[in-house]
């Protein structure tokens, strides 16, 4: 028999194994604040088969769009995301860190031509994915801290 922690959703989107502290960051990205209009439950420090602890975030019918997956990417690159229909998982997948990051995320460069508002958008080669390591495109910054520059 499977066993919830909280209600189940007939329709909508689990995401799972996030990164544990990283639920609330999950939550911004995907534009759910104090308004809701459909259940969101948010699960922290819950122990993870894998290894370890994680966050998991389930909202009822909304599924999420390619930016969105690209920031959850960036700070929870082991995220599954789970599509629910019907009560059942009816799509898996991890999300995946592209190799070139557009107009997510801010330089942590003060100095940066993107940060001098000037019409530029933000860009980032992924130099390595694990650990995630960015190299800004015009001011060559190299940041491994996303987290706290995803937007
Ligand atoms: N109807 C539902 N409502 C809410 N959460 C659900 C529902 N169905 C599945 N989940 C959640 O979605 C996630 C994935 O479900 P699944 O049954 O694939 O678990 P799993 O086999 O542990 O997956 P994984 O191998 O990815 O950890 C789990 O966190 C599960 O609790
Ligand atoms: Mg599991
Ligand atoms: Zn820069």
């Amino acid at each position: 028999m499977k066993e919830f922690k909280v209600t189940p959703i007939r329709n909508g989107t689990v995401i799972d194994h996030i990164n544990v502290g990283m639920a609330l960051k999950v939550l911004k990205i995907i534009g759910v604040g104090g308004n809701v209009n459909s259940t969101v439950s948010v699960l922290m420090h819950v122990p993870s088969k894998k290894a370890g602890w994680k966050d998991i975030v389930k909202i009822e019918d909304r599924e999420l769009d390619p930016k969105e997956l690209d920031k959850i990417a960036l700070i929870s690159p082991n995220a599954t995301i789970n599509i629910i229909r019907d009560y059942n998982v009816a799509e898996k997948f991890v999300v995946e860190v592209p190799n070139i990051i557009k107009g997510i995320m801010k330089c942590a460069n003060p100095g940066c031509i993107t940060n001098q508002n000037e019409p530029v958008e933000t860009e980032f080669v992924v130099e390595s994915k694990k650990p995630i390591t960015l190299r800004c495109v015009y001011c060559d910054r190299v940041t491994t801290e996303v987290a706290d520059n995803v937007r």
